[in-house]
């Protein structure tokens, strides 16, 4: 059966997340809730949603609305009915009562229930309804989280089951990973457990929050929240809700009991309203002073706050086997947190699944952990664990492990998918090259390069991975969240503080000259990108042959943003853009203008939808719902241009001082206006001065190495103030940038 229309019950956080996703896919979609409630709140909640949770907010009014007493018979068509009412058993049952009256004839039934068993969820449904009835399991938000948990019945037709992770993986995008009807099912059974241990061993080892969540975070490949961020993002009251129904449905000889006990601060924090970032605070929060808002930590032991403070464990990576060797307390810490993750996770198989694979999966899409616990595992190395690993008696996996000490013990990964995934083709690629920026893989008759630091900033060695990987076809992608936040403001920074701008200038005309060598080498590139594609990271696409990017991307030009302009190509490359058009063939002052405002501003867009208005990405770039398929979408690219040619260089005829002038006249209204200061004017005279293609008049062509030169000198003379440095430093020591 095709899933051709579809109605969400319930449109609170789920329902309207799940409506909104289907009407990103552009299958029509019908939401219903109680009279009361009317959904039309939840076209208002999805069309003001933070990250956004549809591609093309102009689409909004395909979602319809309606109630479930006025509206029901819409039921009668759908092709699916997904219910994601309050999680509460008798309001379920009700409403299957009244679908099972009206929907079709063999129409799927399923529930997003996050802990009810679907047992007991079908406990009145005869035979034939069970046939249709299934758990879909989606996470928060809908758009952005990779996972879907399909849970069957016993009496589930397989045939539909298939269907429906068909459907969900290629039109909706998602990680459909079927599972076991065993509480919690993969991703929460796990990553629930992982976060209640994170959290009693930093009590128990008198850690502080901001401690653990230095290192149950990014060195452990972890997001960044770490434990007690996440509690507060989550919303510690309803951790506590969740706890409690892990605890009512496991057998007591479950480790989770152990790690479930309540405890009397977290009870006090939701009992004073402190239940997260929702409410007045929780393990973090905000306090108002003379100076603006400053962030406050609990203090674990008391329970008293105190300015939260940064902590440095000195490692930017992931790197787990020198965050378990570390003599100190840290140290300590990451390996009692990982022994038991490893051993609660190994515990579970093959009960709740007879692929351990499908675990690091589940945590890898619905926690957005970089691995999960058996690749945390395989990377501490089996020997390794088995030195360090107390008492394992009755884990079977561990047992037969500990005999074989087997070290490639892990095979495939991504096992749930047909589609040949990133995940799956580095596992059998072989590993050419590579430093500690990126990794270069051979695959086939063609090279992939995966950047690998933090946000996957770029620096000099990402460039040098990426000029030697094109003696290939070479597709840039990766797994992590970001394909690139942009430069690496880190390292320029360093060379920086010692005065030292010739390093300065010898790494951006690298990076210059690289993007020229993508752009023109023999061989096709095509960048592949999802998340962050900002700044550089955005001037190395924009300089690839091809692209195939994902629906959830976030991509602009960011530079004004920290005082400083694009130097990498990207003002070329927009001019570039904005030439090619109708009126910039009328109007010469056209095309600068339009980028002025685009890169001045440093526009941002949240989907390709947006995207494509800008020109930061072209109606032929593809647009790809599930990031699962971008590299067969990449290589599917690369089997068609087999002919490919370089293109020709670009020249560029640009109007000189009649546009410095206009732009002038723009500044001085937003100065006036306040709404740029001293130091935003100067950044954009320099940015006007690449734009106008320099001190120049009509009659001059340029090349693209003139632009290039331009975007060097006036970047060159940004870095070097005061004013850029100071507001690189802050947005690198807040993660904001420096208003005005
Ligand atoms: P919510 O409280 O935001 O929304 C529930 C909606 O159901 C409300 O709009 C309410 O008016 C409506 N409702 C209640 N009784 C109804 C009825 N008889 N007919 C129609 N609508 C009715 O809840 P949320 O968070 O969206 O959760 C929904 C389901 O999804 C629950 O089963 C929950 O366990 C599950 N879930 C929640 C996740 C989350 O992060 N919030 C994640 C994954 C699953």
């Amino acid at each position: 059966m095709k899933i051709k229309n579809v109605v969400v019950i319930g449109s609170g956080t789920m329902g309207s997340g799940i409506a909104a996703h289907l009407c990103n896919a552009n299958i029509p979609v019908t939401l219903l809730d109680l009279k009361t409630e009317i959904s039309e709140n939840a076209r208002e909640r999805i069309h003001k949603s933070r990250p956004p949770l549809l591609i093309d907010k102009s689409k909004i009014k395909n979602i319809k609305v309606g109630n479930i007493e006025d509206d029901f018979s819409v039921v009668e068509q759908a092709d699916w009915v997904v219910e994601a009412v309050v999680e509460r058993i008798d309001i379920k049952h009700q409403i299957y009562e009244k679908i099972f009256k009206s929907r079709k004839d063999g129409a799927i039934v399923s529930s997003n229930t996050s802990s009810i068993p679907i047992k007991v969820l079908s406990q009145n449904l005869n035979k034939e309804q069970k046939k249709d009835f299934c758990i879909t399991h989606f996470f928060n938000p809908v758009r952005y989280m990779g996972l879907l948990e399909i849970v069957k019945n016993e009496d589930n037709d397989l045939n539909k089951i298939n269907q429906l992770k068909e459907f969900c993986e290629l039109e909706l995008g998602k990680g459909a990973i079927v599972c076991n009807d065993t509480p919690g099912f993969l991703g929460n059974r796990v990553g629930v457990y992982a976060m209640q241990i994170a959290m009693t061993e930093a009590f128990k080892m008198k850690l502080s929050v901001e401690e653990a969540d230095a290192i149950f975070g990014r060195p452990m490949g972890i997001p960044k929240t770490g434990v007690f961020g996440l509690y507060d993002l989550i919303g510690i009251d309803l951790m506590a809700d969740v706890l409690k129904s892990f605890i009512k449905e496991l057998p007591e000889t479950d480790e989770f009991h152990e790690v479930a006990k309540e405890i009397p601060l977290v009870k006090k924090l939701i009992e004073t309203g402190y239940t997260g970032r929702k409410g007045k605070g929780g393990f973090y929060r905000m306090k108002k002073t003379d100076s603006g808002k400053v962030m406050e930590a609990i203090n674990l032991q008391s329970g008293d706050y105190s300015l939260s403070k940064k902590i440095d464990i000195k490692s930017d990576k992931v790197d787990l086997k020198g965050l378990i060797n570390r003599n100190d307390k840290y140290g300590e810490y990451a390996w009692s947190v990982l022994e038991k993750i490893i051993k609660y996770a190994s515990s579970l198989v093959p009960e709740i699944t007879k692929e351990f694979n499908d675990i690091d999966e589940a945590m890898r899409l619905g926690f957005n952990w970089a691995k999960g616990p058996f690749e945390m595992l395989e990377e501490i190395g089996v020997k390794n664990f088995f030195e360090k690993v107390e008492n394992f008696k009755g884990n079977n996996f561990l047992e037969s492990l500990s005999k074989t000490k087997n070290e490639n013990f892990y095979g495939e990964r991504q096992k749930y998918t047909s589609i040949e995934t990133l995940g799956k083709v580095k596992k059998t690629a072989t590993s050419v090259d590579g430093n500690s920026s990126a990794s270069i893989y051979r695959f086939n008759d063609y090279n992939i390069v995966e950047f690998t630091t933090k946000a996957n900033a770029l620096d000099y060695d990402s460039m040098d991975a990426l000029k030697k990987a094109t003696d290939k076809p070479l597709i840039i992608i990766n797994e992590s969240m970001q394909f690139s936040a942009g430069v690496n403001l880190t390292y320029t920074m360093e060379f920086a503080d010692k005065n030292d701008f010739k390093s300065i200038e010898k790494f951006i005309k690298y990076f210059q000259e690289t993007c020229k060598h993508l752009k023109y080498s023999k061989h096709p590139v095509i960048s592949a990108p999802s998340g962050l594609t900002l700044g550089g990271g955005f001037e190395v696409l924009v300089q690839s042959n091809f692209v195939a990017s994902h629906t959830n991307i976030v991509i602009g030009l960011v530079e004004t943003i920290v005082g400083l302009i694009p130097a990498g190509g990207g003002c070329k490359e927009m001019l570039a853009r904005w030439l090619d058009t109708e009126e910039a063939k009328k109007d010469s002052n056209y095309a600068p203008l339009k980028v002025f405002d685009i890169i001045g501003y440093g526009k941002t867009a949240t989907s390709p939808v947006e995207a494509e208005p800008l020109k930061y990405l072209l109606p032929e770039n593809k647009k790809i719902m599930n990031r699962n398929s971008l590299l067969e979408v990449s290589k599917k690219i690369l089997d068609e241009n087999k002919d490919f040619k370089a293109p020709n260089e670009l020249k560029f005829n640009l109007p000189g001082k009649a546009v410095i002038g206009e732009m002038n006249k723009i500044l001085e209204k937003l100065y006036n206006d306040k709404i740029i200061l001293d130091h935003g004017v100067e950044v954009a005279k320099e940015l006007a001065f690449v734009l106008s293609g320099g001190d120049t008049t009509m009659d001059k062509v340029l090349t693209e190495d003139d632009l290039f030169r331009l975007e060097l000198d006036a970047f060159m003379r940004l870095i070097e103030t005061k004013n850029t440095q100071d507001r690189i430093k802050h947005t690198l020591a807040t993660g904001k940038p420096l208003v005005n």
